[in-house]
């Protein structure tokens, strides 16, 4: 509640984008907080936050926790926030009992999850992991126009003090914690879900060019309308990609129309696609089809098809759900197994090191929506088996 009012919306929802003032103000809160406790800051070259707890072993490398601090535009309290949260309260609860890990632990917060401010998201965790090069990800450019690397030189500015560290550097292993976003959890009456994996997802940029032209002069025949064209390929997309069963996951969340005057025909629209799918196959094949269907209803317009992320289906090693489902089990909670149909930064993590998923129930599923909610209880058990899961791995 106290993170939230960082960003926070007249809705009672949160709007922190990655790099602005209201998330560097976050990261100062939880700098905070974490004083008392004698962590050390860091940062990196991809902007990512963490928080670094030592062990008896001072060079074994750590267990890390965390997620993000980012949120979507009209987001809520919890996506991202309860997972860094649950990490600095696991070490809080060591530091309380004076025990001290063979390993240390880092808190983190990657840089740009969410992908609202700058697409894609999850850019922190993929250059951590080396899935993606931090270069290709410096000149992407939000909406005003402002880019990555100078949103990580504004953050730089920020944090004079906090020293930065080189990226990729070795992790024994990664635990994060985060809502559920879906019904599954509340509506079996578990308060821990153990994470499977997460579904696959291609997201894609579509720009469409036309032409202006004016809206009482031009005659039709003569027109290159990129809205219109637009609309139409969004309309066959999601005729293509429906399926009875509501497995696929098809997606138009943004549309910027130019010049977007009302008496000017559309001479560009770009918009975005996502697309999900559990099964590996199914999704190449769908995601695949995608720039066909878009040149095939452009009508006098051009389009052009950019995929900005494949991301295939993952599942988490059974080493690290064993981990979480024996530490819940020692604590007396049940859980229950569950796929994840939302995206995580541990997708990346889990291309370099053994990672694993904790959720925990959210009200009515509902997130990337300012009513986002949980309940105290069900944040504290997904925190406790956190606790005990970070502390059993930095024994190994
Ligand atoms: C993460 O925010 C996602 O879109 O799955
Ligand atoms: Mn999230
Ligand atoms: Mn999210």
């Amino acid at each position: 509640m106290l993170l939230a009012r960082h960003g926070a919306t007249p809705a009672k929802g949160v709007n922190r984008q990655a790099l602005s003032a209201e998330e560097f103000a976050a990261r100062r809160e939880l700098i905070e907080w974490a004083r008392p406790l004698g962590l050390t800051a860091y940062t990196d070259a991809a902007g990512n936050f963490f928080l670094r707890m030592e062990g008896r072993e001072r060079d074994a490398a750590p267990v890390v926790s965390g997620s993000h601090l980012d949120s979507q535009p009209t987001g809520g309290k919890f996506d991202g926030v309860y997972g860094v949260l649950a990490a600095l309260e696991a070490v809080e609860a060591m530091r309380a009992s004076r025990h001290i890990p063979k390993r240390p632990i880092e808190i983190v917060a990657w840089m740009n999850e969410e992908g609202s401010r700058f697409a894609p998201g999850m850019m922190g965790s993929a250059a951590f992991a080396g899935a993606a090069p931090l270069s290709e990800m410096l000149p992407v450019r939000d909406a005003k126009g402002v880019s990555v690397e100078q949103g990580l030189a504004d953050m730089k500015r920020a944090f004079p003090s906090v020293p930065e560290r080189e990226l990729g550097r070795p992790v024994a292993a990664y635990v994060e914690t985060h809502i559920e976003q879906g019904p599954v959890l509340e509506q079996q009456g578990y308060s821990v879900g153990v994470v499977t994996g997460i579904q696959g997802k291609r997201t894609f940029r579509v720009t469409v060019a036309g032409e202006e032209a004016h809206a009482g002069t031009s005659q039709r025949r003569d027109r290159k309308d990129a809205l219109l064209a637009a609309t139409a390929i969004i309309q066959a997309l999601a005729k293509a990609l429906h399926d009875e069963e509501d497995v696929v996951k098809f997606t138009v969340g943004r549309l910027e129309v130019k010049p977007n005057a009302p008496s000017v025909v559309a001479g560009q629209a770009v918009f975005s696609i996502d697309l999900r799918h559990p099964a590996e196959a199914m999704l190449r094949a769908l995601g695949d089809g995608v720039p066909a269907i878009c040149k095939g209803h452009a009508g006098a317009c051009s389009v052009k098809v950019e995929e900005l992320v494949t991301a295939m289906p993952l599942e988490f090693p059974h080493t690290m759900r064993d981990e979480i489902r024996a530490a819940a089990q020692r604590l007396g909670l049940r859980t229950m197994d569950l796929p994840s149909a939302a995206g995580h930064d541990a997708r990346y993590l889990h291309g370099i090191c053994p990672s694993g998923m904790i959720f925990v129930p959210c009200k009515d599923g509902i997130s990337h929506n300012e009513a986002e909610s949980a309940t105290a209880d069900d944040l504290y058990d997904g925190t406790r088996v956190l606790a005990e899961t970070l502390a059993a791995l930095a024994e190994r």
